[in-house]
């Protein structure tokens, strides 16, 4: 059986960071309030004149590099965002030119905090179906341009950053053994930007003056959706799939905030000792979170041969997924 199998990981954040004693100089919040309720001390943010095909690129050339694979030897470029350079161009065409990746084809995926998940999940199908060979999938985003500055409710989650991957054909029992991605449009307005859409385009000046184009989130109501729908999508793959969660070595829930990766961990039994979290230094980068995270499980030396790994992800649509893989 054809399986697609990670061969390199990167990611690429920007160098400045945003710490909680600077928000507290932006809006009426505290380094306390944040820490206990999110568990983000810091996140990285991008200067002015920085891009966001930058960041993924400099991913992309991380995880083709530690790979082994050339740019030229690419099927298909995906990156999972909803903040790229522009609304269009899809990013992925950008990173495309800047890797020089000239047989490539190119898309964007739009699943907010579960873009990387849901383009892992096209990348599998692709390479499963013999369509693709070599896959680069990104994931990345810098929500730091869309978050409202005065609004202490969402402008002390985000971080900005890009993490990649590159997926390659393989026989055999290593690679992705399974993906369930999942969406309810109900929720559409739990998470969203509802400025900047042709709905009601940038251009409008009403829609600046409405401060249209700018996160707004209703945090509670998507806080307890999330908990259970992570939960409820990880358990249904590991049957699936046969698997009990004493058999996963390493998860690696979206990190959104420290509660709902305690709560959804608790919910599916999996030792403390194997959750991965790292949203104190990097706050919620929303596509980018499970890329980075993992590029640092894999720096680290601590991803064994045959481990396996469970990712989950859960975001504005309302999305979630998780993905199963044996490393
Ligand atoms: N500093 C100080 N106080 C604050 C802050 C802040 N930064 N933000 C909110 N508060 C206040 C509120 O105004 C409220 O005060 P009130 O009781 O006087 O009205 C109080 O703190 C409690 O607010 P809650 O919203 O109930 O706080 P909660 O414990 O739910 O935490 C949070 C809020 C962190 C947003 C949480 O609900 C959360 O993490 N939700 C999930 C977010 C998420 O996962 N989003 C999905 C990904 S985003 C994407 O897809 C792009």
């Amino acid at each position: 059986m054809i399986r697609a199998k990670i061969l390199g990981t990167g990611a690429a954040v920007p160098k400045r960071i945003l710490s909680n004693a600077d928000l507290e100089k932006l809006v009426e919040t505290s380094d306390d309030w944040i820490t206990s309720r999110t568990g983000i001390r810091e996140r990285h943010i991008v200067s002015e004149g920085e891009h966001f095909s930058d960041l993924c690129t400099r991913a992309g050339e991380l995880a083709l590099k530690r790979a082994h694979v050339k740019p030229e030897e690419l099927d298909m470029i995906l990156v999972g965002t909803i903040s790229g350079d522009m609304p269009f161009p899809a990013t992925s065409c950008l990173v495309q030119r800047n890797l020089g990746a000239t047989r490539a084809a190119a898309s964007d995926v739009s699943a907010a905090c579960v873009g990387f998940l849901y383009a892992l999940h096209l990348a599998d199908g692709l390479i499963q179906s013999g369509k693709a060979q070599n896959v680069l999938v990104i994931g990345g985003e810098i929500l730091s341009r869309y978050v409202d500055w005065t609004d202490r409710n969402t402008c002390v989650l985000f971080g900005d950053g890009a993490g990649a991957v590159l997926l390659q054909a393989t026989r055999g029992d290593h690679g992705i053994l399974g993906s369930i991605m999942k969406a309810n449009g109900s929720y559409h307005d739990f998470i969203c930007m509802p400025g900047g859409g042709s709905d009601r385009p940038a251009n409008d000046p009403k829609s600046i003056e409405e401060r249209l184009p700018y996160i707004k989130m209703k945090g509670n109501e998507t806080f307890r959706v999330a908990v259970k729908a992570m939960a409820d999508v990880s358990q249904e793959l590991l049957s699936e799939q046969g698997f009990t969660h004493e058999q996963v070595d390493h998860f690696i829930p979206h990190q959104a905030n420290v509660r709902i990766i305690d709560a959804v961990s608790e919910k599916l039994k999996i030792d403390p000792r194997k959750v991965y979290k790292n949203i104190e230094r990097f706050g919620n980068t929303s596509a980018a979170s499970i890329p980075i995270a993992l590029d640092e499980l894999v720096r680290e030396d601590r991803v064994k041969d045959g481990d396996m790994v469970l990712m989950t992800a859960f975001g504005a649509g309302l999305v979630w997924g998780s993905v199963l893989l044996r490393w």
